[in-house]
């Protein structure tokens, strides 16, 4: 998740402003920036990995003549967050300049293409397809307006973009698909965006563009068309009541909350990671002798479910391992023989390098699965992949859990596919569910949300709960615990459901809050004696169930409904949802800011 901008002005230098309005990008993307102006038929760009304070002071980011300009504060996608991959991209000869936030799926073949009739690349970065694109058409003659339309049609994938070419020097041009743009109208000039926080000290009109939809911006007015059939779309500018802070966190009071609702956005970035990468590690995952799934915290939990997912589809038996127990559990046993596959959002989790160092020492094969670009976890690893999911500010994962899950999904079916052990027509259903997620999940929270603030205004006195779950589901339940225990301050317990009466259901009496994870899967029925022996007990039974499970609804004094089937091993990406937001809006009835739960950091470093 980058953040663009770009400005036509009226009069006056475009650098400071954009250098400005990048500042207030930068909560989305701090590895690296970069800005481009045009000025006297001449482009400028300056650009550099860091933070933008830091590499300010070395370049002077203000130093920029012209009039008109475009930058970008860079999350890494593809290509390590060095110079060269640093935004603005640029054609052969430096005349057409373009930042992009999202993910190009088939640059790889474009790319090819390119090359083999001369094209010269300096990034690794995907985006950089998009200035040659357009460079190879403008060289045949068409306008830059064009030569846009005619690249956008040859891409696929995600992204918000913004171009200029010093061939046509008084306009911008931007384009929208699934990822965020907006257009701001001021008086001295209009501009474009990823979001309204980097032009709002600026204008407060704001014009929003859709997916599909292109638009040319000039010193004093702007045009929108729809991409595949060009037609123009009338759109007038909306003033906007957000303050800065309300901005940048999209109108949403907290970032948890708004990353919540981020889900079927970065569930559907998931569906767009390279075949190329998944591939290559299933290969891995497939020839090794022992798997190691090594992880702290929610990426813990988030093995724990690939666990079930690995053995489920892949017939594959691995060992999920907290991280800090790694080296003292299973320590003895790593050989070269042994894969470590290790999950972290951050890629920088102490507890988690040092159990890959370990086995590096040793001769294992490390693999790793992040959010992070360029983090420590990605030098270390054999293979790694970057789950796309843009920063997470809030301390507790959520759109990262859920992103996880789906990749380590799609990773155990390709082992699946590779090891011949399922049939065609199940791998196609899976493969299917996965795809309709995304909508799953976001009709999951629409139908959730409010129930979500009443059950926490009903609960928000109980000291203490009790989350279980059969199958894979328990790991949903052990994520649900650390989520309620991490923001709302609430002591919990979370079990596998079958494992409640050996012990924990001593803890049970009169208006104890139980928890129920209960998909429709084969664990249905027994799961159903689990809240009977609950409930003969007096506890509160609250469960997520699918939509229309009667049987549970009735047994239960408040429920959470999915509405969609998911096949079992896929279920704890929708289950989760409406859990994340109970412990949320508790830790908004109790009055705690769930954005920074106290004595926690978002990446903990040390051991
Ligand atoms: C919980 C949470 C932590 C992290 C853990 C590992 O909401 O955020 O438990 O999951 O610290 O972090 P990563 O995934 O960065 O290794």
């Amino acid at each position: 998740m980058c953040g663009i901008f770009g400005c036509v002005l009226k009069k006056g230098k475009a650098a400071p402003l954009i250098h400005a309005a990048l500042k207030r990008l930068e909560y989305r993307g701090y590895d690296s920036v970069g800005e481009a102006t045009l000025y006297n038929g001449v482009m400028y760009i300056k650009k550099d990995q860091g933070k933008i304070d830091d590499v300010h002071k070395i370049i002077n980011l203000d130093d920029m003549p012209g009039n008109i300009g475009i930058g970008h504060t860079r999350w890494a996608t593809h290509g390590a967050p060095y110079k060269e991959n640093a935004h603005p991209h640029t054609d052969c000869e430096s005349k057409i300049a373009v930042v992009h936030n999202g993910i190009i799926e088939n640059f790889f073949e474009i790319k090819e293409e390119l090359e083999a009739i001369g094209h010269e690349f300096k990034s690794k970065t995907d985006t950089e397809v998009i200035p040659h694109l357009v460079e190879e058409d403008m060289k045949r003659g068409m306008p830059l307006i064009e030569a846009v339309r005619d690249t956008l049609k040859r891409i696929s994938g995600s992204y918000a973009l913004a171009i200029i070419s010093n061939d046509e020097p008084d306009k911008i041009i931007c384009a929208r698909n699934d990822s965020p743009l907006v257009i701001g109208v001021g008086e001295e000039g209009v501009y474009c965006a990823s979001d309204i926080t980097a032009f709002l000290p600026l204008t407060n009109k704001a014009v929003i563009i859709e997916n599909g939809e292109l638009a040319v911006l000039k010193a004093d007015h702007y045009k929108i068309w729809t991409i595949s059939d060009w037609e123009p779309v009338k759109k007038e500018p909306e003033k906007v009541k957000w303050t800065i802070e309300m901005a940048e966190r999209q109108g949403y009071p907290h970032f948890m909350i708004k990353e919540i609702h981020e889900q079927p956005r970065c569930l559907r970035d998931t569906l767009r990671l390279q075949d190329m990468y998944l591939d290559l590690m299933a290969t891995f995952l497939d020839r090794a002798g022992e798997i190691f799934l090594v992880a702290a915290g929610t990426s813990y939990n988030a093995c724990l479910a690939a666990s079930y997912m690995f053995s489920e589809l892949a017939f594959l038996a691995t060992h999920p391992v907290i991280a800090s127990e790694f080296i003292e559990q299973q320590g003895m046993a790593v050989n070269i023989n042994s894969t470590i596959l290790a999950v972290s959002q951050s890629g920088e989790t102490a507890d988690t390098l040092a159990a890959v160092d370990y086995a590096r020492i040793r001769a294992a094969t490390i693999l790793g699965l992040t959010n992070t670009v360029g983090s420590s976890l990605t030098r270390v690893s054999r293979v790694y992949i970057v789950q796309q999911s843009g920063p997470e500010i809030g301390v507790a994962a959520t759109k990262t859990f859920t992103s996880q899950m789906s990749v380590l999904a799609q990773l155990a079916l390709r082992v699946a596919k590779i090891r011949g052990k399922v049939g065609h027509r199940q791998i196609e259903e899976i493969e299917s569910s996965i795809k309709q997620i995304p909508e799953i999940a976001e009709k999951t929270i629409k139908k959730n949300e409010l129930k979500a603030v009443e059950v926490a205004k009903k609960l928000k006195e109980k000291k203490v709960f009790f989350f279980l779950g059969r199958g894979i589901s328990s790991a949903t339940a052990q994520e649900a615990k650390l989520k309620l225990m991490e923001i709302a301050y609430v002591p919990s317990i979370a079990y596998p459901a079958g494992e409640s009466k050996h012990g924990p259901i001593s803890l049970v009496e009169r208006g104890f809050p139980v928890v129920f994870v209960c998909p429709k899967d084969r664990t249905h029925k027994t799961i159903i004696g689990n809240i009977m022996e609950m409930k003969a007990r007096g506890a509160i039974i609250i469960s997520v169930i699918e939509e229309g499970d009667e049987e549970i609804k009735t047994l239960s004094d408040e429920y959470f409904e999915i509405p969609g089937k998911l096949p079992e091993v896929l279920s704890p990406i929708a289950f989760i949802i409406p859990l994340q937001m109970l412990a949320y809006y508790m830790a908004i009835e109790k009055g705690l800011n769930p954005d920074k739960p106290r004595n926690l950091a978002k990446s903990v470093t040390v051991k």
